[in-house]
């Protein structure tokens, strides 16, 4: 009876074996079918050249549909057999994709002496043994490639670091990008960082084609730019052109790095392009040597290189220095120093920005530097015109800082040169509103008179209606100077009330024109909270920011309820944009202003609050411990559901939050008669409106 049991078991045993061994078997075939169609679909719908006749294709599509069939749990959104064809064409080109994970850019050095002094030496303080992985840092688009189940799903251009473009379409065109991963255990969600160029044979290629019949691109980034945003009518072997390596990862699923050597390896077994010049290095003179040497040799690499970038190798030493809004900490740019021009200064003008903030510009006579024409550079403030003791009708040097901003780097002291110079006259009036000047104590020149001061509401309007604030149309720079001048437009409020009659008193603003404007206001109706912050123009408030500030807070009324404490505490945000922040509302002007603009425009919250929860716009005060969360997760979690904290009781409380050991709040809220509850009926209440 027992051995017939054993024999039994073995039996049932070896069939479960047999099953698993037959599901990997299957699921393998799948995943192989899956991909190869992808590519004849590729072939056929991108390359519009298909290499496979229709009734093996049509075989394939019934295969991979049986196997699917067998085994159902192994479909899913992606398969072929859902995608067929349509799959890329109906990814709408242009079309907005937020990064999973911002995209950020890079600090720049441009010497040794600022390396030592902006980098290695600040971070040596904290961390002591340091392996630096030395990358070259190339001229192009930076792209994100979301690879969903190791299937390329969409391809975003950086937009601004929050939002890119989806280029897709493009991309896809480009021999060098896979469109399937290689290998296997692809993470579910992987965005692939790097960079798209154009090789200086192709560039020079392109340009002669193009010579006679259209305007020559100028540069490379500017042609591989001007190539990812064709549409239409193009002749696809123009993407053949382009190149791409990668540099990093943004979001991904499932699997983790100790460094960044390891990440690169893993893309490159993934089958994506990575370069073979990357090298890992612990001493500063090896890191030296590695810039050195391709700052000598850059011109014998088949394309253009504007620098080296080094980064930490370990990531969690890459944690530890964390990042800026703007830059990761634990990696720099260490740039080339770029080509000289030598030209005549002209003129300085002093601009007044949307802050106050007045930046001397510098007017030359034209140079050419890397095929773009620059007359004019800015000075930043008056101390770089007290360092280059600059005057009108010096011989001065033109550079292309990164090989794009133009600066002043020096002055030709020469005999030849001597004759004819004025001094430059540093205002003491506001030279838009004649209001007096104030300095900071690092000479930093500022107008106080904030929008009364025409130069800056005109600049502050500009910034309104940019693309990444309100972006309204056809309301550009020349139509907002006149607006102001005319004293037709004092604010933003004005500007989005603007109609017909005030539009006619413009000269030669055309009825076709001012319908465009009027219907461009028209439809503008919402607008998202990260974009709306932007377009407050709040100092030191820079797009990431916003949007950090927008997932905090959740909604504008959280936001303007904030105190300085809790700023301070919201991760990624520093302390002068905090007080930067609580300076701006604090001021009952820019609370009308708001509650103005909240007339004409709806603003569109990142999570949808349900108004029926019991936590919804009720004011509540939090008082002692909690045992399952920390204030600062309970905080968040309230704010989440639309309820505003107040550090305070008052008469206008609604609740009182009752934690362990509370403080005098709680006698304070008997006194008032304060509903009360504790940690057990928050939870319960939170797990109601989950
Ligand atoms: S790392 C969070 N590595 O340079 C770090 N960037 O000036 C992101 N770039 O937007 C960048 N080569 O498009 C990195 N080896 C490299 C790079 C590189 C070129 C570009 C990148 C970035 C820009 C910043």
């Amino acid at each position: 009876m027992e051995k017939k049991n054993l024999k039994f078991y073995i039996i049932k045993l070896l069939d479960i074996l047999y099953k698993i061994y037959k599901l990997f078997y299957f699921k393998n075939k799948i995943i192989n079918l899956r991909r190869e169609i992808l590519n004849y679909n590729y072939k056929y719908h991108v390359l519009n050249n298909s290499n496979i006749l229709d009734y093996q294709y049509d075989k394939l599509i019934f295969k991979l549909k049986k196997l699917e069939n067998l085994y159902p749990y192994l479909k899913n959104k992606y398969s072929s057999t859902k995608l067929v064809g349509a799959r890329y064409k109906s990814l709408t080109f242009l079309k907005k994709i937020y990064h999973k994970i911002p995209m950020l850019s890079l600090n720049n050095v441009f010497n040794e002496q600022d390396l030592f002094k902006k980098f290695l030496f600040p971070i040596n303080k904290i961390i002591k043994k340091l392996n630096f992985c030395c990358e070259l840092k190339f001229d192009g688009i930076a792209i994100n490639l979301l690879y969903k189940n190791g299937i390329l799903i969409s391809a975003a251009t950086r937009g601004d670091g929050i939002i890119g473009e989806n280029i897709i379409k493009n991309i896809l065109k480009i021999k060098s990008i896979p469109h399937t991963l290689k290998g296997k255990n692809f993470p579910k969600n992987l965005e692939v960082r790097g960079e798209i160029f154009i090789t200086k044979k192709n560039f020079k290629k392109l340009n002669q084609q193009r010579f006679d019949k259209y305007k020559l691109f100028s540069n490379t980034r500017n042609t591989a730019y001007g190539i990812l945003k064709m549409n239409k009518n193009v002749d696809k072997k123009i993407f053949n052109l382009l190149n791409f390596y990668s540099y990093g990862i943004g979001f991904i699923d499932q699997i983790k790095f100790s460094n960044q050597q390891e990440i690169l390896l893993k893309l490159e077994y993934f089958g994506i392009p990575i370069s073979k010049y990357t090298r890992i290095y612990s001493s500063y003179y090896k890191i030296i040597n590695f810039y050195k040497y391709f700052k000598k040799n850059r011109n014998l690499l088949p394309y253009n290189i504007d620098g080296i970038v080094i980064k930490i190798n370990d990531v969690k030493k890459q944690n530890i220095l964390g990042y800026t809004n703007h830059a990761p900490k634990w990696a720099m740019a260490y740039k080339f120093p770029s080509q000289e021009k030598l030209t005549l200064l002209k003129k300085i003008i002093f601009q007044i920005g949307r802050t106050g903030v007045i930046t001397p510009i510098a007017y030359f006579n034209t140079v050419n530097i890397n095929g773009v024409n620059i007359n004019f550079a800015t000075l930043y403030n008056i101390n770089e015109i007290i360092r280059l003791n600059l005057k009108i009708g010096d011989h001065i040097i033109i550079q292309r800082c990164g090989d794009v901003i133009p600066k002043i780097t020096n002055v030709v002291i020469n005999k030849k040169f001597l004759k004819r110079k004025t001094n430059i006259l540093i205002p003491t009036l506001c030279p838009s509103c004649n209001s007096i000047l104030k300095k900071t104590t690092n000479n930093i020149l500022y107008c106080k008179s904030g929008l009364f001061c025409k130069d800056q509401l005109k600049a502050y309007l500009k910034h309104f209606v940019s693309r990444d604030a309100f972006n309204i149309y056809y309301l550009g720079e020349k139509l907002i100077n006149k607006l102001v001048d005319k004293n037709l437009v004092k604010n933003t409020v004005d500007l989005l009330n603007l109609n017909n009659h005030i539009l006619s008193k413009i000269d030669n603003l055309g009825n076709k024109f001012i319908n465009k404007i009027l219907q461009s206001l028209k439809n503008k109706k919402t607008i998202t909270f990260n974009k709306f912050l932007f377009s407050l123009g709040i100092p030191e408030m820079g797009t990431i920011s916003c949007y950090y500030i927008s997932l905090f807070f959740k909604t504008l009324e959280n936001f303007l309820n904030t105190n300085l404490i809790e700023l301070c505490s919201i991760k990624n945000i520093g302390k002068k944009t905090s007080l930067s922040i609580f300076n701006f509302i604090s001021k009952k002007d820019n609370i009308n202003i708001i509650k103005n603009l909240l007339k004409k425009i709806k603003i569109i919250y990142p999570i949808k609050i349900s108004k029926k929860n019991y936590f919804y716009q009720k004011k509540i005060t939090i008082t002692g411990k909690f045992m399952f969360i920390t204030r600062y997760n309970l905080v968040k979690k309230l704010k989440i559901l639309g309820a505003v904290i107040h550090t305070q009781i008052s008469k206008k409380t609604d609740l009182l939050i009752l934690g362990t050991n509370p403080s005098s709040k709680l006698l304070k809220a008997n006194k008032l008669n304060i509903k009360i509850i504790n940690e057990n009926k928050v939870f319960s209440l939170f797990q109601k409106y989950k």
